[in-house]
């Protein structure tokens, strides 16, 4: 672990500075906001739509491959369980508008309506511009944090039982920006482009996510031993954010030993939100689901400005989609978190328990999780545990 003071401090008044830059793929109608102090009169809205018949709305890409499958078991769940959410199907079969992947303006609009989506595995399509579909919805909605609870399954050995931690991965740039180019034949450039304005609001949310969650530090995951200035202004940003969250104790460690130190005792990062920058979240964020039991048990969620995706970070799995053997786990957990950030708790604690339940009792389980059960069946388990 470096020393934090080590690296140069922004200056405040950047900090200060009242909203971020859009970056160039934000769809200009969406007002930004900080999570410091959220527009009280917007924040329930932010949540989800409310008709009147006392329903949310939410928006549903069932995915590709095994999405359908794993999806219905989410329906039947959720309608057995009666929350009180309508389905709205959404296509986001993508286009190439101008060179560039767009999904159907359909699609944008529901989510924008709607506020919140849940989302199935979508393959990227193979050919010329195409890029992928899960990254230009993070786009299109400025998905700015991808936060990623990594915890231990009861029931699911695995070689720890003590895994329990946060991950949120900055969403919106570092080698993500997609900004490569070709110097001279056989050189190549890509540029891991690091904004204080996307450093900060992803670390004041892990801050706020933190304190919400009962987590009592958090830790900036960085290599600004060698990536001094991208990494050392997300580590300087960092130190400035944490003086506005006092009760939150703040430090950081090299990614390098992260990996090392989560895999010999995961222990010591119960008590953690770790928070880091694109590439590094994507990388550990898959080592700490090895540490559970794989994609198929871990839940994710992309925080944006407005709206939020939650969604299955597995594959696809176009080898089994359409037999029924497909675990809706990752889908049906990325759906609890959507159902606490739209303040559902009450029935999100209802339908986690079933789960975690039918895990622990593994009569019912997918073959992946070693048992015989298909989809259905599993998620019929489910239902009888509510
Ligand atoms: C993830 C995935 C994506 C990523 C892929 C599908 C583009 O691996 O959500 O972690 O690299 O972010
Ligand atoms: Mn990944």
């Amino acid at each position: 672990m470096i020393p934090v003071r080590a690296l140069a401090a922004p200056t405040r008044q950047c900090l200060r500075t009242a909203a971020y830059q859009q970056p160039r793929w934000a769809i200009p109608t969406l007002q930004t906001r900080s999570y410091a102090t959220p527009a009280p009169d917007k924040v329930a809205k932010f949540k989800g739509t409310k008709g009147s018949d006392g329903n949310y709305t939410v928006s549903l890409i069932e995915g590709d491959g095994i999405g359908p499958e794993i999806a219905q078991s989410v329906k039947d769940i959720y309608s057995a369980a009666k929350v009180p959410i309508k389905w709205e199907p959404v296509d986001v079969t993508p286009r190439l508008k101008d060179g560039r992947t767009v999904i159907p303006d359909e699609a944008i609009e529901s989510i924008q309506k709607n506020y919140v989506a849940l989302k199935g595995p979508l393959a990227t399509p193979i050919g010329k511009g195409h890029v992928s579909l899960n990254l230009t919805l993070r786009r299109t909605f400025n998905l700015f944090a991808n936060v990623r609870p990594c915890k231990s399954i009861a029931g699911y050995k695995t070689p720890y039982d003590n895994v329990d931690t946060v991950l949120i991965r900055e969403n919106t740039e570092g080698e993500y920006s997609g900004i490569e180019h070709v110097v001279v034949d056989g050189v190549v450039q890509s540029i891991k482009l690091i904004t204080r304005e996307a450093s900060e609001r992803v670390l004041r949310y892990a801050f706020q996510y933190a304190k919400d969650i009962n987590k009592k530090k958090v830790r900036v995951v960085h290599k600004a031993t060698i990536m001094k200035m991208s990494d050392g202004l997300f580590l300087s940003t960092a130190r400035d954010v944490a003086k506005d969250f006092p009760d939150i104790e703040f430090d950081a460690e090299l990614l390098d030993n992260a990996c090392l130190k989560i895999t010999t005792d995961p222990g010591p990062y119960q008590d953690k939100v770790l928070v880091m920058p694109n590439l590094y979240g994507d990388i550990l964020s898959d080592m700490c689901a090895g540490l559970i039991g794989g994609l198929g048990l871990t839940p994710s969620g992309n925080i944006g400005d407005e709206c939020s995706i939650f969604e299955a970070v597995h594959g696809s799995a176009p080898d089994i989609a359409g037999k029924g053997l497909a675990n809706p786990t990752a889908l049906l957990l990325s759906s609890m978190m959507m159902l606490r950030h739209m303040g559902l708790t009450g029935e999100a604690d209802k339908i986690e328990g079933a789960i975690f339940k039918t895990l622990a009792q593994g009569k019912a389980l997918t073959g992946d999780l070693g048992g015989k059960a298909k989809t259905s069946e599993y998620a019929s388990a489910i239902i009888g545990n509510l």
